[in-house]
């Protein structure tokens, strides 16, 4: 059975200490989600230890927004996978469409940074999406295809246990723009069955395929009803405890 999960992307949004408060309200509400609903927040890079050890023996797992595509050496600016999982981080969040738009991540670096993260044990949680024009271009279902075989075709069945998708239109995040239910579900299924001719249909079924753009409390229940929905990467709604929690409580609606 795949899992559900609700994620919070943070982006470049808080100061440390702003960091380890929204962390520590996020855990002490944690306990009103859903017993089966997985709960990951993925803050910045300067407060992912302060925060891993604010929430550690809660429900709530670290992710980073990204890592390195080299393992060490003379990348100034960079943070490795081994960084990451050392400050007790357990996912990162890889091929962000605003790290593919502003800084030039490609499919194939995408590709070095997933073997990366995986082989230091951590678990990655891919974006895919097609932006505005290549929507209104009917592009949406191959764009998506092509990031997922790009990407994830090079990857085995068992390394797919560790891998969860994540749908983001462009044009819906940080919009206010929400795709539709059907919308996002039809690229939901789309995603699934790419996953299935390659994969086989099992590990298609037990990949967990999350929403992502502009969904809040108020549309999250619709969009998790959805049956190749299993829960959402969560941007601005994520910078509020109270938000994050009721978007987790929306699979019991
Ligand atoms: P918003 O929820 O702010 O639209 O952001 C979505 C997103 O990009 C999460 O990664």
């Amino acid at each position: 059975m795949r899992k559900k999960i609700v994620a919070g992307n943070w982006k470049m949004n808080t100061v440390k200490e702003q960091g380890v408060e929204l962390a520590k309200a996020v855990a002490a509400k944690a306990g009103e989600a859903p017993a089966n609903v997985g709960l990951i927040i993925a803050p910045p890079f300067t407060h992912l230890c302060c925060v891993a050890k604010a929430v550690e023996g809660t429900k709530i797992a670290v992710a980073a927004q990204n890592c390195a595509d080299h393992t060490s050496g003379a990348y100034t600016g960079e943070v490795s996978a081994a960084m990451i999982k050392a400050v007790g981080c357990s996912w990162t969040i890889l091929g962000h469409s605003e790290r593919r738009q502003y800084y030039g991540e490609t499919d194939e670096k995408l590709v070095e940074k997933t073997k990366l993260a995986l082989a230091e044990g951590l678990g990655v949680i891919l974006c895919v999406g097609e932006n505005l024009e290549q929507r209104e271009a009917g592009e949406h279902f191959a764009v998506c295809e092509s990031q997922i075989k790009n990407v994830l075709f090079n990857f085995s069945a068992d390394d797919m246990a560790r891998i969860i998708v994540a749908y983001e239109p462009v044009w819906a995040i940080g919009t206010g723009k929400t795709a539709t239910a059907e919308q996002a579900e039809e690229i939901h299924a789309h995603i699934r069955k790419t996953l299935a001719g390659k994969f086989g249909a099992k590990v298609a079924e037990d990949t967990t395929i999350l929403y992502g753009g502009s969904c809040k409390p108020s549309n999250a229940a619709e969009l998790f009803a959805q049956k190749d929905i299993d829960g959402g990467l969560i941007g601005g709604a994520a910078l509020k405890a109270d938000d994050f929690i009721a978007i987790a409580k929306a699979f019991e609606a």
